[in-house]
């Protein structure tokens, strides 16, 4: 969306945009090597970039510590290129595990990728290959590539440690973390389309991620027999997995609901997402918290909507209505 001011500014080099995700299946389960699902949601990230003085990242000067992902991609991209004022807007709620941090990577390295390289299309394998160094970049070492490939590739996307004889294996990614080296398989597949919603009902309430998965390993550490429940979260994972494959959206949801039962009792959930969770079931086909729990966010599967997201409003959460299945990483004209 190129633009001409009135005013003397430059114009509008490039617009990209990228959507967050939401996990269906298989938090937690994923860290030990079951399969993981998600998908991406309808709500997405815009990023504008316009020649400038100097970088800039709305109206702020472009600071490693505070921008560490666009640095690194600049660095990638653009380290000779003349500077560029950057525009982020969008409607990805920040830190609540919906992954606006990935959709920030994987926007701003197709805008930047688009100005280095203007004759070549969207590299999507190269492309969420480096947003998910710029996630591990900016988190310490220690990212897995869920939020990255599925805000790159959209529909939905699937994590397990082999591939899994569903959807279409797309990748492997690898990573150095300080506790040794991972592997992950990526999948991808393309839900049928269903009169079928996701309500996403955040509680406001920050948790950090590193903290609940430290406390699922202390869990299992005290009682080794507690892996039954990891591997339990993965046949339903794979069962889930199956349904949503054949458009069987009763059996998705139900799936969902056992999904949240089992991380529930492994310590998880808290006393907001249950009410949301509560909240939003008699509308819902099925429910449960996403990503790493405590507090973020709840995910219901829903006919109804409009119901369900009052539901989650008048038991004191906001909420958001998404579509399954919705396009990755993306120029705009
Ligand atoms: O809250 P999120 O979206 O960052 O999801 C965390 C998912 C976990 O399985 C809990 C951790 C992980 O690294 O996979």
């Amino acid at each position: 969306m190129p633009t001409h001011s009135s005013m003397g500014e430059e114009s509008t080099l490039v617009v990209a945009s990228a959507p967050g995700k939401c996990i269906l299946f298989g938090e937690h389960a994923v860290v030990y090597g079951q399969p993981a699902v998600a998908v991406a949601i309808e709500q997405r990230l815009t990023v504008s970039m316009t020649p400038a003085t100097s970088w800039s990242v709305d109206g702020s000067a472009l600071d490693a510590n505070k921008h560490p992902h666009i640095t690194m991609l600049r660095d990638i991209w653009l380290n000779e290129a003349p500077p560029m004022a950057l525009h982020i807007s969008g409607d990805i709620p920040r830190a609540s595990g919906l992954g606006s941090s990935a959709a920030l990577s994987s926007a701003v390295g197709a805008a930047m990728h688009h100005l280095a390289h203007p004759e070549k299309g969207i590299d999507r394998d190269g492309l969420s290959a480096l947003a998910h160094r710029a996630e591990a970049h900016a988190q310490g070492g220690r990212a897995s590539p869920m939020d990255a490939s599925t805000s790159v590739e959209g529909g939905v996307v699937v994590l397990s440690d082999h591939k899994e004889p569903i959807g279409k294996w797309i990748y492997t990614r690898q990573l150095t973390t300080p506790e040794g080296k991972r592997t992950w398989e990526v999948h991808k597949l393309t839900p049928q389309q269903d009169d079928i919603y996701l309500v996403l009902g955040n509680t406001g309430v920050h948790a950090s991620t590193s903290k609940q998965v430290a406390m699922v390993a202390d869990a299992l550490a005290a009682d080794p027999s507690r892996m039954n429940e990891i591997h339990a979260i993965g046949t339903i994972a794979r069962r889930g997995l199956a349904a949503l494959v054949q458009g069987d959206y009763e059996a998705v949801g139900h799936a969902m609901s056992e999904n949240h039962l089992l991380l529930r009792n492994l310590g998880v959930s808290s006393p907001e997402l249950e009410t949301l969770i509560r909240a939003a079931a008699p509308s819902s086909l099925g429910v449960k918290l996403t990503g790493a729990g405590g507090g973020g966010c709840m995910v219901a599967l829903t006919r109804e909507p409009k119901q369900t997201s009052e539901a989650i409003e008048l038991a004191g959460g906001r909420s958001l209505i998404s579509r399954l299945g919705n396009e990755g990483v993306r120029l705009e004209p």
